[in-house]
């Protein structure tokens, strides 16, 4: 085995015997601190796949259809590097902001999708998406600030501005403004230091239309607001193009991911694109919070940037599962659906069919072995009144979840 790179890397390892402390019983006289930060939402979907690995394991069957993330493996392009990265490479940390290779590739990804210019050095690659907008929140905004959030949205944003004490601003989006913020929305919730959007959206896979994008960013110019442009579902739309908010404004921050699009959730490797004055910043938060994303999916998502047909092969898969759900599910009394411009989800209205959709995605799981996920998630307020049905997974299991829930309604109607 050939190791290329830094050996005193490995040599300036310092081995210390960890301090190890006396172990202290809780007793009810101690109470030691736990901060308030961290008393956050949970992700309630991670409870749902729970469930559903448990009636799993239980040797029962479960159609998914809760998971927001691709059935498919990293492209074959990404696991031959990954696999040549090991085999040759030290594979130690990257610089802060990432292999330049990968930076590299991703301004030419600027240049070859949005025929727009952004140089290397303005982009930072991350532990995915989520390790993007956590940095872009701590180089943004100060404690107190106000952040704008669609509700429904993907409740990540609100719970980390929410552990970083900065406030968040719900703004309520519905079918008028495609489940998407406007200025006229925005102007309605009082000043605000930031706005974060995702365009396809999480849950409603909703996107802005390129001049509505144009003109929330002149709304955001004019009024000195922070533009988050989360564009992680980029890649995945159905005969809409998306165009990057990057495009537009030097001043945006972009968030984006290999989790979606290039199939590749565990690999945990994002990236941002920066204005120039926050490179330094999110250079520094990266280098104390993280030193680097992880080398080995550095690699594999540079080999990910070449490859194109079994991407494409995906993109077919959803677009037809997600014409099954559109057909199957008004079959099946569910009617109000969300456009599902792009992603794979869609956001459907339930509330004619239940009191809180919890117990109905409870009931579905246990007696049609469906699991989706509910709305609250996304909407605190609204939420128990939505499903959000994900087609990343087969085709035979989009359809086979269609077949169930029609006999379902079937049988609820007779
Ligand atoms: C809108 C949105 N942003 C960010 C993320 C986090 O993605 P990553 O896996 O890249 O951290 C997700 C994951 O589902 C998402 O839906």
């Amino acid at each position: 085995m050939k190791f290329r790179g830094n050996r005193l890397l490995k040599a300036s390892i310092c081995l210390q015997k960890p301090f190890v402390a006396p172990l202290r019983r809780h007793n009810s006289e101690m109470t030691l601190k736990i901060s308030s930060r961290a008393n956050i939402a949970p992700f309630y979907v991670m409870e749902v796949m729970r469930s559903a690995s448990e009636k799993e394991n239980r040797g029962e069957n479960v159609l998914h259809l809760e998971v927001g993330q691709p059935s498919t493996p990293a492209p074959v392009e990404a696991r031959a590097a990954a696999v040549q990265a090991i085999e040759n490479d030290i594979l130690g940390y990257t610089s802060a902001l990432g292999l330049d290779s990968l930076r590299q590739g991703l301004s030419t990804l600027y240049r070859n999708n949005y025929n727009c210019e952004v140089p290397a050095s303005r982009i930072a690659v991350t532990m995915g998406a989520s390790g993007a907008f956590t940095l872009a929140f701590l180089a943004c905004f100060e404690p107190g600030d106000r952040v704008a959030v669609p509700t429904p949205g993907y409740p990540c944003y609100r719970n980390v501005l929410e552990a970083l004490n900065i406030d968040v601003v719900e703004v309520p989006v519905g079918p008028e403004t495609r489940y998407q913020p406007s200025p006229e929305l925005l102007a309605s919730v009082g000043p605000i230091d930031g706005l974060v959007v995702a365009s396809p959206s999480n849950p409603t896979g909703t996107m802005l239309s390129s001049e509505d994008l144009t003109d929330l960013i002149h709304w955001c110019q004019a009024e000195e607001v922070r533009f988050i442009s989360d564009e992680i579902y980029h890649g995945i739309t159905y005969g809409i193009e998306a165009s990057s908010a990057a495009s537009l404004w030097e001043e945006v921050v972009v968030v984006n991911s290999f989790s979606k699009y290039f199939s590749m959730t565990g690999w945990r490797v994002g990236w941002l694109v920066l204005p120039p004055d926050l490179v330094s910043p999110v250079e520094r938060l990266a280098q104390n919070a993280f030193i680097a994303a992880t080398s080995v999916s550095q690699h594999a998502a540079l080999g990910a940037l070449a490859s194109r047909a079994e991407l494409e092969e995906n993109l077919r898969r959803y677009a037809t599962n997600r014409e099954i759900l559109l057909r199957g599910l008004p079959q099946a009394g569910i009617d109000n659906l969300a456009p599902a411009d792009g992603a794979f989800y869609i956001w459907a209205q339930v509330d004619h069919l239940c009191d809180d959709s919890q117990e109905l995605a409870a009931d579905w799981l246990e007696g049609l072995g469906i699991a989706v996920t509910p709305g609250i998630d996304f909407d605190p307020v609204n939420g128990h009144r939505f499903i959000r049905f994900s087609f990343a997974g087969s085709t035979a299991e989009t359809a086979e979840a269609v077949a169930e829930l029609s006999k379902w309604a079937e049988a609820r109607r007779s």
